[in-house]
């Protein structure tokens, strides 16, 4: 298919089909539009031969976007544009040596992987994944009501535990809108990590608007050790790549309390896989909420952490829901008309 475009028309590649958002692209005439066929990850081989003489892609996280794809394209590309917030997979490097500009999808799904986030603490507080598998297999007549059997600590404030503290590792976006909705649980204190290039004087504002805001008794920019160290929840919510390797590696997972939990909804590389199985397996703390792990898709029954009684793990579905997916879809063919017309993009990474 992409052979046969028509000249002067700039060509658009998809690599994957994006549903209902579909038609945006293909009710276009001005473009010439070659798609995936298949509903799995676009094969690199298709992608390298049908990338060639286009002037904008639309990629997804797994597609990497490196010298190797900037030569199959050729000069006449002008946009990649992921339909994802994370951009690890392209080579910021290479594009911008290219002249190509990037799109991305922030925003729109700051909602729903937040809600996410919390979904996850409660989870994997309550030990959920496991006695949810449980009921399914047929197994509720073993675990009969006891008063302190299959009990977990407690998200929400309580009249014996007056005194909660989240800790977020990284403090964009997601961490702020996962912040807005523990206040309802009534999380008195938060603490966070941040890029030391923050802005001091409008971080310190800030910060000081969201205390107030959220009726805090404490809202401070900490570091690693202390935020390990005081959190009852750890939302790992950095970006990955190799700043973020392994932050959450033995080291920091020592130092959390015993009743503390782990919960990761943005890269897998962020946290070290087998030191948090040792972990959960040794009780350093009490359990973890995983929507990404290092090495996914490919994560077997008889991975370390799948095999983790307290450990919740999703399939990477932080943005799964249907409004936010139209939206980021929306978002990144917007993009990428905005790139290929050399117009605005909604969202170009600078
Ligand atoms: C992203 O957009 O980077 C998410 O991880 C996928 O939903």
């Amino acid at each position: 298919a992409g052979d046969a475009t028509t000249p002067n028309k700039p060509k658009v590649v998809v690599c994957r089909h994006l549903g209902p958002a579909m038609p945006q692209l293909e009710r276009r005439t001005d473009i010439d539009l070659v798609c995936w066929p298949e509903d799995r990850f676009c094969d690199r081989a298709w992608l390298l031969h049908n990338v060639k003489g286009a002037t904008g892609v639309i990629v997804l996280l797994g597609d990497a976007v490196n010298e190797e794809f900037m030569a199959a394209a050729g000069q006449q590309l002008k946009v990649v544009s992921t339909m994802s917030v994370g951009y690890e997979h392209i080579e910021l490097q290479a594009t911008a040596r290219h002249g190509v500009r990037v799109g991305y999808t922030p925003d729109v799904l700051t909602e729903a992987v937040a809600d996410l986030t919390v979904m996850l603490a409660l989870m994997a507080g309550r030990n959920d994944g496991d006695l949810y598998s449980l009921v399914k297999t047929g197994q509720w007549g073993n675990l009969a009501w006891s008063p302190f059997k299959l009990c977990g600590p407690q998200l929400s404030t309580t009249l014996s535990s007056p005194k909660r503290t989240v800790g977020f590792l990284g403090f964009g976006r997601i961490a702020q809108a996962t912040l807005a909705r523990l206040v309802g649980f009534g999380v008195t204190h938060a603490l966070y990590t941040g890029s030391p290039s923050s802005n001091a004087q409008s971080v310190l504002a800030r910060d000081a608007e969201l205390k107030t805001r959220y009726r805090l008794q404490g809202l401070e920019r900490v570091d690693a050790d202390r935020l390990a160290q005081e959190s009852d929840v750890v939302f790992v919510l950095t970006p990955g790549g190799k700043e973020t390797y392994h932050l959450v590696g033995e080291a920091f997972l020592r130092k959390m309390k015993p009743l503390s939990i782990l919960v990761n909804t943005s890269r897998g590389s962020v946290v070290d896989s087998d030191a948090l199985a040792k972990a959960l397996h040794e009780k350093w703390i009490w359990g973890a909420g995983l929507d990404v792990v290092e090495g996914e898709p490919f994560i077997g029954g008889d991975h370390p952490l799948v095999k983790e009684p307290r450990c919740v793990i999703l399939p990477h579905v932080g943005s799964a829901t249907t409004e936010t997916r139209l939206d980021m879809a929306t978002r990144a063919i917007d993009n990428v008309i905005g790139g290929i017309f050399g117009g605005e993009m909604p969202s170009e990474l600078k």
